[in-house]
């Protein structure tokens, strides 16, 4: 008994810290960088990270297609491309951090940041380098969009991305023998500003309804909260319905073909967002197939929506991944920084690849086309556009 009061005293220490560190953060968020003009920018630095697994593959793949879209910035310096070795998994855990340092300061350097799938481990210590990355450089908006033409299906999902179940995911406590908690956290700046995010996206885009998407029933004070606060922030946006769902049954109306082309711009808690943006993902053609940015007041990170794909490495099947996704995230990238004709350019192509001509079909697997043949036509389908 007397161990267990030892770790319950320990237990409510680090809570107690924990309190304070995130009421510290919220306070920091209310005071918010102004957004960058990229437009009047002279020169933009552009980081590049290919990290694990498939992850080198795809990136390479996708510098081939920024290189053929961006010669004339390239060379006249108005786009400088820096590439940032040390995001590997071999590194991160002989350095046993998440981001290590050195590589954190030259992220930092950049203005975006396109950025290969990093492998995240399952239990042990070290946190995902994609979480680590989200807080440090405060980039709260994951927005991933997923479309399917045929079935007028158009949806923008804002997931919050550095609250929830995240922001102290690898810090929760354990009563050795007894019990594990983890803890959820939802700050009022934070939901506010993912919020805020959505409605303006929603405003600028002609869409008129917005979906908060939350287990409030349950889990009535962060999602209670979060739910409450989008609401608020509706109220600026008069021409916009909005309604709630519970996370549980926007995952049924997802493969629901009578209404899902009726759900237009989804704002979500950090986990329910991860979960549902994979489920979305592969409604459109795989995982392999969405693109996703992470953003912020001040820095921007571009990637694929999956992960390193371990398994497929294994099978000796990495030539094959499907770079699509972190293209896609390119295009993301190019609109980020007002380099709008050249992203319409891009996506002009990856239309005409994946959706109307289909010359060279992916499967993900020796079946099919590997990356290179793959980015090969992208890049050929550029130069006619
Ligand atoms: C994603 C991924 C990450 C997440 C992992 C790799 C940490 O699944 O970007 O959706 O959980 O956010
Ligand atoms: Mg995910």
């Amino acid at each position: 008994m007397d161990e267990i009061n030892v770790s319950v005293d320990k237990a409510v220490e680090h809570f107690r810290n924990l309190l304070l560190e995130q009421i510290e953060r919220e306070n920091r968020m209310e005071k918010a960088d102004a957004p960058k003009d990229f437009a009047a920018m002279e020169q933009i630095t552009v980081g590049v990270c290919g990290g694990d697994g498939i992850g080198p593959i795809i990136t390479r793949e996708t510098m081939r297609v920024m290189d053929e879209l961006l010669k004339e910035e390239i060379e006249s310096g108005k786009i400088v491309i820096k590439n940032i070795e040390g995001l590997t998994i071999e590194n991160r855990e002989a350095k046993g951090k998440a981001v290590p340092d050195d590589v954190l300061a030259e992220i930092k350097t950049c203005d975006v940041l396109l950025k290969g799938p990093t492998t995240t481990l399952k239990g042990g210590t070290l946190e995902s380098a994609n979480v680590a990355l989200r807080r440090e450089l405060d980039l709260y908006a994951n927005v991933r969009p997923v479309s399917i033409p045929e079935e007028g299906i158009d949806w923008t999902f804002f997931r919050e991305n550095t609250e929830g179940e995240y922001a102290l995911g690898s810090r929760g406590i354990s009563i050795p023998g007894k019990l594990n908690m983890d803890f959820k956290v939802t700050t009022e700046s934070g939901t506010r500003r993912i919020a805020r995010t959505a409605f303006e996206f929603a405003k600028n885009n002609g869409k008129t309804n917005v979906a908060i998407v939350t287990k409030a029933n349950i889990l009535k004070k962060t999602d209670g909260r979060f739910s409450e606060i989008c609401h608020e922030v509706a109220k600026d946006y008069p021409g916009i319905t909005v309604d709630d769902y519970y996370i549980d049954i926007m995952t049924a109306n997802l493969v629901n073909p009578r209404i899902r082309n009726t759900f237009q711009v989804f704002i979500l808690p950090n986990l329910y967002g991860d979960i549902i943006t994979d489920e979305a993902a592969q409604l459109q053609g795989g995982v392999g197939t969405a693109g996703s940015s992470n953003t912020g007041d001040r820095y921007a990170m571009f990637e694929a929506i999956h992960g390193s794909a371990p398994r497929k490495m294994e099978r000796g099947e990495g030539e094959y991944a499907n770079p699509s996704s972190i293209i896609r995230a390119l295009e993301m990238l190019l609109r980020h920084i007002a380099l709008t004709d050249k992203a319409d350019k891009l996506k002009k192509a990856m239309d005409i690849c994946l959706e109307t001509e289909k010359k060279v079909v992916m499967t993900g697997h020796a079946d099919g086309a590997d990356a290179k043949t793959f980015t090969d036509y992208v890049i050929e389908t550029l130069k006619k556009i």
